[in-house]
């Protein structure tokens, strides 16, 4: 839709609100901030602790310059120049300041006063400006009412939408891989898993249609689900990133099946779109023989360039998304926003109040300041450079694969990696002379095979257990956590990849072992010792 085309409203979706969701009333004390900030107004109705006697006269810190990583990068290059830079803290940091006092010398801005007092669910209004830019401006979405909403990161946040939107004996549709917390967020509450199969872009739109077709109610022992939690950008264990045809096919699904003829009870289906990796779209792996120097581009361009959110055809308003700060700035600062429609934002406000409040003032306040100072060209900037270093970060991992490993391409036709290359991987021969006709059994069997990741943090990987000789006596579920343990006694820990099937594994004879590897966060040595133990 073009920014001039205008746009409607979001449709009521009432219907979807849990029993807990539709309960909750305006938390007695919280009802009256609405009053608070009308000037003039003397309040003497909350236990509101007098600033006067927070400890704090101020807080300040040091930013770093939003250009601080470069916009271009050549990983070809030979020595490993490139990689000890990414790694090493050496060079001088470029930094600027900031302080904030605790009185405000002009309206409007942030002060100690009122970001370390209690606070609105709905956050600090400096803040919610940042963010209602940011999101109108990258994410745009379309509809006109959506909203946003702060909350203490996306573990947080599904956790609301939870009690907001599901009822104990729901089901909830989710990849057949997929992120484990959010399903240890859920399942205890009593709600089903309902697993879709994956293609190489993430959840399948036609194995979603399908089971949604031949849902039997009293076989399965719940009503057709109507949530669906995905993680579309760098999913996550797989790596994988949903294009916009992919999503409008879901989209256009989970509407289609709020119609008449399907139920005469409005089974539509509310997504949730929990997309921390957003930012770190790295776009395709290519080998370091044919990789060319990458360049980040304009503003517009790189939005562009990014596979866009599920709120940019969310013309109804049925998709919750759920941002974090934990991946662009920190984890630590526990800091994240809903984008929703209104009648979602009120619900999911209301269980703030009762449960985390506002998330921590002074948090609010250093991300504030951040943006702030960086505005919203710097913020780009920012992320621009950021998924440079990740992809960096990536291509170096799977260089080092191609170093040791003998790698062989295949287009896949099965599961998750279906329509895409799938990298098999088995070790080199020892000897560098392969005397003739021995030359095709100069590798051995693929010890495992994984698709490189095109977003996100993990590398994916799929062993080969089938030829060791206790997969028939032990399973290949066992198995792989036996090799798993080795290695983690070993000193390196891995994700073992039991962990992030949606519902647990039945038939423990068929299928493969896994491992999700972080390619984020390890430094050079653990790097190289990760990859001789594999
Ligand atoms: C898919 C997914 N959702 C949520 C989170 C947690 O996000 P937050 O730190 O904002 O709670 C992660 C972190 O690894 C994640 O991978």
């Amino acid at each position: 839709m073009s920014s001039n085309e205008k746009r409607g409203e979001a449709v009521d979706l009432s219907h979807h609100l849990s029993k807990v969701g539709q309960a909750r009333q305006t938390s007695p004390l919280k009802g009256l901030h609405k009053y608070m900030g009308k000037p003039g107004l003397i309040s003497l109705a909350g236990g509101l602790p007098n600033a006067a006697y927070f400890p704090f006269s101020s807080v300040s810190g040091n930013i770093l310059a939003p250009d601080s990583f470069p916009l271009e990068t050549d990983s070809r290059e030979s020595s490993l120049s490139w990689f000890w830079r990414l790694f090493s803290r050496t060079d001088k940091e470029r930094t600027s300041t900031f302080t904030v006092g605790k009185y405000s010398k002009h309206p409007g801005d942030l002060d100690l006063e009122n970001g370390l007092q209690y606070g609105l669910a709905t956050g600090q209004p400096k803040l919610n400006e940042i963010i209602r830019e940011f999101v109108g401006k990258v994410f745009q979405p379309a509809y006109s009412n959506w909203t946003t909403l702060i909350h203490t990161g996306n573990t947080d946040a599904w956790s609301k939408t939870v009690q907001t939107i599901l009822n104990p004996g729901d089901g909830l549709i989710v990849s057949e891989w997929t992120y484990p917390s959010a399903m240890a967020g859920a399942q205890p509450l009593g709600i089903i898993p309902v697993p879709i199969g994956m293609d190489s872009e993430g959840m399948s739109s036609i194995s979603l249609r399908q089971t949604l077709s031949e849902w039997d109610e009293s076989a399965r022992g719940t009503p057709r689900p109507h949530v669906l939690y995905t993680v579309p950008i760098g999913q996550n264990p797989t790596g994988t990133t949903m294009g916009i045809r992919r999503k409008k096919e879901i989209y256009d699904i989970c509407v289609e099946y709020g119609q008449p003829f399907f139920s005469p009870t409005f089974q539509d289906i509310i997504i949730v779109e929990d997309d921390p990796y957003y930012f770190l779209q790295q776009g395709k792996y290519i080998p370091k023989s044919d990789r060319v120097v990458d360049s980040a581009t304009d503003d517009e361009a790189f939005i562009a360039s990014l596979a866009p959110s599920y709120l940019k055809i969310d013309y109804q308003g049925r998709v919750i998304r759920l941002d974090t700060f934990s991946k662009t700035v920190c984890p630590g600062s526990r800091l994240g926003w809903f984008t929703c429609n209104p009648m979602f934002a009120e619900r999911l406000e209301r269980t703030a109040e009762t449960s985390s409040q506002a998330p921590s003032g002074f948090t609010q306040i250093y991300v504030a300041s951040l943006l702030l100072k960086w505005q919203y060209e710097g913020y780009l900037r920012w992320l621009k450079a950021l998924r440079l270093q990740y992809k960096q970060r990536r291509d170096y991992f799977l260089d080092c694969f191609a170093d040791e490993f003998h790698l062989q391409k295949k287009i896949s036709s099965e599961g998750y990696t279906a329509g895409t290359h799938l990298y098999h991987a088995s070790l080199k021969p020892r000897r560098s002379f392969v005397p003739l006709g021995e030359k095709d059994n100069a590798y051995s069997k693929p010890l495992f095979s994984f698709v490189p990741p095109s977003s996100g943090m993990f590398l994916w990987i799929e062993l080969h257990l089938e030829e060791h000789p206790a997969f028939s006596s032990l399973g290949y579920k066992a198995l792989e956590m036996k090799l798993w343990t080795e290695i983690a006694e070993a000193g390196v820990l891995f994700a073992p990849g039991a962990m992030f099937f949606a519902i647990p594994v039945e038939d423990d004879t068929l299928g493969y072992g896994h491992f999700r590897i972080s390619f984020s966060n390890s430094t050079v040595s653990l790097l190289q010792k990760k990859l001789i133990l594999v």
